[in-house]
């Protein structure tokens, strides 16, 4: 229901730390809402990271400018690593530093489940074992990665209590576990391991100096990921199908693929060889959750060209314009 708001949400639902606590929160993930939680870093905006309807609906939570790549959740170390591929220095890390304020960015693994999505696209995965105990509980109560970025909206700082959490998104996400005060109060160190020397994307929770002790030399520092996590180019190189994308498209050339969006149905439609519409009721949330693989899907026809339909800039439009400008960018 977050991702496809018909009517006025219902309001934020406080839910207590406590075994009762634990299983609505659990049960509401799983069920596909967005739930506020604790983690010893800040507070999370979790959701189903296997789910791209319940990942929209995070973006839309937050008013988050674009698709950045999300960090999954999970309980254990060996949940964790079921979702990646991980050399000798991920694997060094992640018994080092797991459960903790680290995340480890690797291959995503064959059987992984975190979706598209919630990767923004890109072939790795950002992996993280809170360590917090009620963090991890419900973790294990809900039994699939949960994709949580900080909770506050979109540049805003991180909420590091329930009451910030609340001042940014009550009556916009499902509920709230409270836990309290964060102990950290920072968010993750993110490392990534993609072969060759590990690399710092974000200071954080674990200091250079304790990753240094571990790896026996100091990582390399990358650079920034906040907004285009390894470098502007990769994001769109990963994510870009393989034909020729067309944007603003308002008339179709015979043989071309289709991304429709909305009511809108632009000349020539009919000699189209596939199309795909993000959303028939124009829902941007909708149409976010759909963009990856209806891409996908569209560069599977074989056409050399997906012409895309304007999408409206409102709301999620915007990022999902953006990542349709990333996909057409030249390469
Ligand atoms: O402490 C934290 O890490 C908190 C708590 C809730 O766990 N979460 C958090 O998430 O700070 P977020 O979304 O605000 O930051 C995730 C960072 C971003 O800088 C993002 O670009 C990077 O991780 N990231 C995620 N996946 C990545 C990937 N595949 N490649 C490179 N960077 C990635
Ligand atoms: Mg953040």
């Amino acid at each position: 229901m977050d991702g496809f708001p018909s009517t006025a949400p219902p309001p934020t639902r406080r839910l207590s730390a406590d075994a009762a606590g634990l299983e609505q929160a659990a049960a509401l993930i799983a069920a596909g809402r967005l739930v506020a939680l604790p983690t010893e870093t800040v507070y999370g905006l979790g959701a189903d990271a296997t789910d791209p309807a319940a990942v929209a609906g995070i973006y839309a939570a937050k008013e988050r400018p674009s698709f950045n790549p999300l960090i999954a959740h999970l309980p254990t170390r060996a949940a964790a690593m079921a979702q990646g591929v991980f050399d000798a220095h991920a694997q060094k890390l992640a018994e080092h530093f797991w459960p903790g304020p680290l995340t480890l960015v690797v291959p995503v693994a064959p059987g992984g489940t975190v979706c598209d999505l919630a990767r923004a696209g890109l072939d790795s995965v950002a992996l993280r074992v809170p360590g917090h105990a009620l963090a991890r509980d419900l973790l294990a109560r809900v039994g699939r990665p949960v994709a949580a970025p900080s909770a506050n909206r979109s540049g805003r700082v991180s909420p590091t209590r329930a009451a910030h959490v609340l001042a940014d998104l009550d009556g916009r996400i499902a509920a709230i576990l409270d836990g309290g005060d964060c102990p950290v109060g920072v968010e993750s160190s993110v490392v990534a391991c993609l072969g060759g020397p590990p690399r710092l994307l974000r200071p954080g929770g674990v200091t250079r100096e304790a990753l240094a002790a571990v790896l026996g030399f100091s990582p390399e520092t990358g650079g920034e990921v906040g907004a285009r996590p390894v470098g502007p180019g990769l994001l769109a190189s990963h994510y870009a199908p393989r034909a020729g994308v067309r944007l603003d498209a308002t008339r179709i050339a015979p043989g071309e693929a289709v991304l429709l969006f909305g009511a809108f149905r632009p000349e020539g439609l009919a000699e189209a060889c596939a199309a795909e519409n993000l959303s028939e009721a124009g829902i941007a949330e909708e149409a976010a959750a759909r963009l990856f693989s209806a891409l996908r899907r569209l560069d599977a026809s074989g056409a050399s060209v997906i012409a895309v339909a304007p999408v409206p800039e409102a709301g999620l439009g915007e990022a999902i314009n953006d990542r349709l400008r990333r996909a057409a960018a030249p390469r």
